[in-house]
């Protein structure tokens, strides 16, 4: 009864947002392009999402301009964009989004900033630490040739930014590439990022300030190349999506479910079925968004990368089955949240 009157919190508080906001989105439409509020596509890849006082704020990195392929690097693809630090985005509906600005700003003088233009920032990842008070974002920052292999970490006091950035780091001594945060319900924070470069998966549980790793940490996925992690809760299992190691082309996600974060993961498969689950649908995943705190709303977070035009990247954002601790995620071509109220 509690997870109905959820639901149609949600979309209840969806509809009147949107005839009250003039937004233009009523839907959610994969792999379409989506428009902010005043009519610009959402420069967001490769993001997250913060739930924080009733706001949605959607975190991701701002590509734009040229993309070109780094001309040194022959072993695999490497296009790129300037990094242009990390964009914000609020909605109460999650369909219409305000752009809110740049969260971070890139560094545009000193070559030697991890946040110079030159380098990478992506992932970017933010949480709210009850104690201290502060926004905390930790992301992926990187060398060009992604041999700088780092995770950096930002704070701010309001959500939305402005970030300052503080610096990066080899958590647990290790590299750290693609990566992502999560919170638990009993307040503690986890980083979870692709290392022994892309090899493991290291889940590493944060110090109370949310800032640095605590050095109790776990490997898992050992020597299975994942990348891409996106992890929630439901109903005390863990879960945990990945992406193959294949760069901006698409491959099969494939989850895994554990009963601590910390515990033993076990791999279950591609949660993805029907036409084009092998590609995930043409994306990659980043994040999982358990809508309106509903114990039955779980989004499926996906970048579809474009490398040869990085900023047209689309969105691709899937409902979430959950049966029997078994995960699967269909297509769709246009949903919202009643899908939810079905269920
Ligand atoms: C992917 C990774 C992306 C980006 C890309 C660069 O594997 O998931 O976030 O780093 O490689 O080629």
């Amino acid at each position: 009864m509690l997870r109905l009157f959820v639901i149609l919190q949600i979309i209840v508080t969806s509809y009147c947002c949107l005839s009250c906001s003039g937004g233009q989105n009523q839907s959610i439409e994969p792999g379409k392009i989506w428009n902010d509020t005043q009519g610009n596509p959402i420069n967001a890849h490769g993001g997250g999402i913060l739930l924080h006082e009733g706001i949605y704020y959607w975190f991701g990195e701002i590509k734009k301009d040229s993309t070109w392929r780094v001309p040194y690097i022959t072993t695999w693809e490497c296009y790129r964009t300037n990094a242009g630090g990390v964009s914000c985005y609020s909605s109460k509906n999650l369909t219409d989004w305000e752009y809110e600005g740049v969260a971070l700003v890139p560094e545009r003088s000193n070559p030697a900033s991890d946040i110079h233009f030159s380098k990478v920032i992506e992932r970017p990842k933010v949480i709210y630490n009850q104690e201290t008070g502060k926004f905390v974002m930790w992301m992926h920052i990187d060398s060009e040739d992604y041999s700088y292999a780092r995770a950096g970490v930002a704070v701010s006091d309001s959500p939305a930014g402005p970030y300052t950035y503080l610096h990066s780091i080899r958590p647990n001594n290790q590299m750290s590439r693609d990566m992502t945060l999560f919170k638990d319900d009993d307040g503690n924070a986890y980083h979870i990022y692709s290392s022994e470069n892309n090899a493991t998966l290291y889940i590493s549980l944060l110090s109370d300030d949310f800032l640095s790793p605590s050095g109790t940490f776990i490997r898992t996925l050992e020597n299975q190349s994942r990348e891409a992690p996106a992890i929630f809760k439901q109903r005390g299992k863990y879960y945990l999506i990945t992406s193959g190691c294949t760069g901006w082309a698409p491959n099969p996600a494939s989850y895994a479910v554990a009963d601590s974060v910390l515990g033993h993961w076990e791999v279950k498969g591609n949660p993805c079925v029907g036409k084009n689950a092998e590609t995930t649908f043409d994306s990659q995943s980043t994040f999982v968004l358990q809508a309106g705190g509903s114990d039955n709303a779980f989004i499926f977070m996906a970048d579809r990368w474009n490398k040869a035009d990085l900023e047209d990247s689309r969105y691709v954002w899937l409902p979430i089955n959950i049966e029997n601790d078994e995960l699967s995620i269909s297509w769709i071509d246009q949903w919202d949240l009643r899908h939810f109220a079905d269920e």
